[in-house]
């Protein structure tokens, strides 16, 4: 097939009209307007929500089945764009999503415990901990369901149960399960997951057992090659079969933006202790030195070579809305951080211009629609916008001494028969088959053999 060929000036006709249209249908963002950053976030996250077919009948709410943790950064992103805009178009599938999926109080349901890895239920217990923070309704008082502290507790709960002193002095390990390949890693996401957690979980409730677990995983971490307390350094992973004295060192913006929100917790929750300061300033300074093009966010690892699997696309995001909580959490960074959430937010608006309707693609530094499309682009998009709104709105996420009033359950999750070790109550083989399947879907998307279809722009 031949490109068809057009006379050269009607070839400059048809490019104006691509430009125009391109125009007609690039999100107008005026960084120091905040209508015009919810308007951004609005559009984006329409797009978002096109995606999400969990309150369609016969359909199951806040189920990914393929992809089962991405849901949690679909409600990250939802909780968060309600919060600073207002709107509340989605609150009933963010609510019902939330509480479906909450299994026995802990985030492990059935038709995914089998499978999951500690860092996939920490991000849902993450999820709760924001609708908590952000004083978004307990179901319990809208109806009935778990409410969104007891289901972070009981994330924590069943995690520090996790906790392996079989290799390495402790840490948790990447998966749940024997039989997942990743089982044999400790790394940095889910033990800086658990740390953020914790250190939440610190902040909102005064119960000290949540910060000592925070400063338990904090000082396992530095003394294993995840992380670094000098140059800060945070490696992806470390293998328990090697004493974790070696490193997996892919660079993540999220394994860094993780550390560096727990940090900033236990500094708000110190009443600013140096000690977490050093630590917030020192994350927050390599992942700038790291992850910055022209003040504008990107993901090394994969965007240059156009690698991104699903996950990765969601990473920065994630470390968008973790960078505007650190502002708030710890004041002296706001300046810091403001100028790279402006940056990114202007050069993301200019991606999102694809497919005449603001279809928005993974690489913000080109500052132009890039082809790529789908569900992660649109939550990255309504996180780096959403992040801006800091600007307008400086409260800061409460905890039960200020108005948080999200219902209190320490043992929330202890009693869960799913997250028993599945040795002690036998599965069939076919049953293990399967979840084996499943999890080499999962762990593929992880690495990255999957990747995603590139589509023409
Ligand atoms: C934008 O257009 C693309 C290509 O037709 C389509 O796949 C996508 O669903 C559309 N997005 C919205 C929000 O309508
Ligand atoms: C599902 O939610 C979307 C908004 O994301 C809405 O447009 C749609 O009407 C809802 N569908 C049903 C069946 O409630
Ligand atoms: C589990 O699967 C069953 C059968 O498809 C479904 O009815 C239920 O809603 C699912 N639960 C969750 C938490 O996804
Ligand atoms: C922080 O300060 C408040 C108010 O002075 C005090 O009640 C609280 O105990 C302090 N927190 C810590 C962890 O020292
Ligand atoms: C903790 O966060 C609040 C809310 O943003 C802020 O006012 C306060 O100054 C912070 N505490 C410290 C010690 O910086």
């Amino acid at each position: 097939m031949g490109l068809i060929n057009f006379p050269a000036a009607l070839r400059i006709v048809a490019l104006a009209g691509i430009l125009l249209a391109d125009l007609a249908y690039s999100i107008d963002l005026d960084i120091n307007d905040e209508q015009s950053i919810k308007a951004a976030a609005s559009t984006t996250t329409y797009a978002m929500m096109t995606y999400y077919k969990g309150n369609e009948s016969g359909q199951i709410p806040g189920a990914f089945p393929t992809k089962w943790w991405e849901g949690s950064t679909l409600f990250l992103a939802l909780l968060q764009y309600w919060h600073f805009t207002g709107d509340t178009t989605y609150n009933d599938e963010l609510r019902v999503g939330l509480e479906w999926q909450a299994g026995d109080d802990d985030y492990m349901p059935s038709n995914y415990s089998s499978f999951l890895g500690n860092d996939d239920q920490m991000f849902w217990g993450l999820a709760a901990m924001t609708a908590a923070e952000l004083q978004f309704a307990d179901a319990t008082d809208v109806g009935s369901g778990y409410s969104w502290l007891s289901l972070a507790q009981g994330v924590f709960n069943s995690q520090i149960k996790r906790w392996d002193n079989t290799s390495c002095h402790g840490g948790m390990r990447w998966q749940i399960w024997e039989w997942e390949s990743g089982y044999t890693m400790k790394n940095a996401i889910s033990n800086g997951g658990l740390f953020q957690l914790s250190a939440r979980l610190a902040r909102y409730t005064h119960q000290a057992i949540y910060s000592q677990w925070a400063e338990k995983i904090w000082y396992w971490s530095l003394s294993t090659p995840l992380i670094s307390n000098s140059t800060w350094h945070v490696a992806d992973s470390t293998s328990a079969i090697h004493h974790c004295d070696d490193q997996g060192d892919t660079q993540w913006t999220y394994n860094y933006g993780t550390y560096m929100m727990g940090a900033a917790y236990m500094y708000n929750y110190t009443n600013g202790s140096t000690v977490w300061l050093d630590a917030v300033n020192g994350l927050l300074t390599k992942t700038f030195d790291t992850f910055l093009s022209n003040n504008i966010l990107e993901e090394i690892t994969c965007e240059p070579t156009e690698q991104c699997n699903d996950n990765d696309i969601l990473f920065k995001g994630l470390l968008s809305s973790w960078l505007s909580f650190t502002a708030l959490l710890v004041p002296s960074t706001y300046n810091k951080i403001m100028p790279v959430l402006k940056a990114s937010a202007q050069a993301a608006a200019k991606s999102c211009t694809g497919h005449n309707n603001n279809t928005c693609g993974v690489r913000w530094y080109l500052s132009t629609y890039d082809g790529w499309i789908g569900m992660e682009e649109q939550i990255s998009a309504t996180n780096i916008f959403v992040a801006n709104m800091i600007a307008f709105d400086r409260s800061a996420p409460v905890t039960a001494y200020t108005g948080g009033d999200s219902t209190s359950n320490p043992s929330a999750g202890e009693t869960n028969s799913s997250d028993t070790n599945p040795k002690e109550s036998p599965i069939t083989a076919a049953d293990k088959a399967g979840a084996i399947m499943l999890t080499i879907a999962f762990v593929g998307g992880w690495i990255g053999i999957m990747g995603f279809i590139l589509m023409g722009s």
